[in-house]
């Protein structure tokens, strides 16, 4: 990885905007390049982002063309259209991977050959059609996948038992969307199995703690019902898995990583807990889930491989 750690960010929408915001804040990396068609905006964001510099750390922040890709580190993508009130993450496809299409040639073109971090929904088959459209390896292909559905049911967690999120591990798995579903049977704080620690604690009602799974998993539509996109939960969810990268940290997070095999799945990106380091993703980690998560698994899995290879095909 160069000194000089380079982001390029393509899309500089509510997403886009908040994650430069969240980056700035964060002083991860040296160089923040953003792109998008709507190049006023884009040069508006620039001049208010530099403003936050005096208070934050220095960081060299530009409207960049495609060519500004060749030297990157990483590319994130925001771009493309969000959902509406009303449509789920999966009805997006068509629309956004025509955008992919040129998007993705526009940067292999520039000479880049760093690693792609996607945002943009339907996350799983995107980040896919990225690594497909690309050619690049897969460990350098990541999507933000489950790392924000996670951090809601971390909080959810945390909140019924009264310990702080920093203490819960808990993760949440497969598509970033309708069919993902709660690892409870690897749920631990503070190193007690979650199912331990409600056994130990009566003042904890057992149901109402699996039932906020339900609440994460519909979190996104309650916010999109309300103020109309979600913005900064994703953006510092793509912020943490790029400091995870230019900070070589070998952080375990749960992105949306290629599955050739673990799980008995393949040849699809799903949220699974995977080692990110400087490289992308070092390893995707084969938890030891119960028969039924194993099953929610391949489910999720068998879902967005259906409509990945309707659209792709
Ligand atoms: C959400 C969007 C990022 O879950 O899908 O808020």
């Amino acid at each position: 990885m160069a000194e000089t750690q380079k982001v390029i960010l393509i899309g500089d929408g509510a997403v886009g905007s908040s994650f430069a915001y969240a980056n700035v804040l964060s002083g991860v990396g040296q160089e923040l390049g953003i792109i998008d068609l709507a190049e006023d905006r884009v040069q508006g964001d620039v001049l208010d982002l530099i403003d936050a510099l005096a208070y934050t750390s220095p960081k060299h922040i530009y409207k960049a063309e495609y060519a500004d890709c060749r030297d990157a580190d990483v590319v994130v993508i925001t771009a493309g259209a969000a959902q509406k009130p009303g449509e789920t993450r999966l009805d997006l496809v068509n629309k956004n991977l025509r955008i992919f299409k040129a998007m993705i040639k526009d940067v292999v073109d520039s000479g880049f050959d760093g690693i792609f971090l996607v945002a943009t929904n339907p996350v799983d088959i995107l980040t896919y059609a990225t690594k497909v459209f690309s050619g690049f390896p897969s460990n350098r292909v990541i999507g933000s996948g489950t790392t924000l559905d996670s951090a809601r049911f971390r909080q959810e967690i945390a909140e019924i038992i009264n310990v702080d999120t920093r203490n819960v591990h808990a993760y949440i798995m497969g598509e970033h969307g309708d069919s993902e579903f709660a690892a409870w049977s690897r749920a631990n704080v503070g190193g007690l199995q979650i199912y331990d620690w409600v056994q130990e604690h009566e003042n904890i009602d057992e149901e109402e703690l699996l039932q906020r799974f339900y609440k994460v998993r519909d979190k996104a539509y309650e916010i999109i019902k309300l103020k109309g996109a979600t913005h900064y939960g994703v953006a510092v969810a793509l912020n943490r898995i790029l400091k995870a990268i230019f900070h070589n940290e070998n952080a375990i997070l749960p992105v949306s990583s290629y599955l050739d095999g673990e799980y008995g799945i393949e040849d699809v990106y799903l949220g699974t807990p995977s080692v990110i380091n400087n490289r992308g993703v070092r390893t995707t980690l084969e938890l030891e889930l119960s028969d039924h998560e194993l099953e929610q698994f391949r489910n999720s899995a068998d879902q967005v491989k259906a409509i990945l290879h309707k659209a792709m095909d």
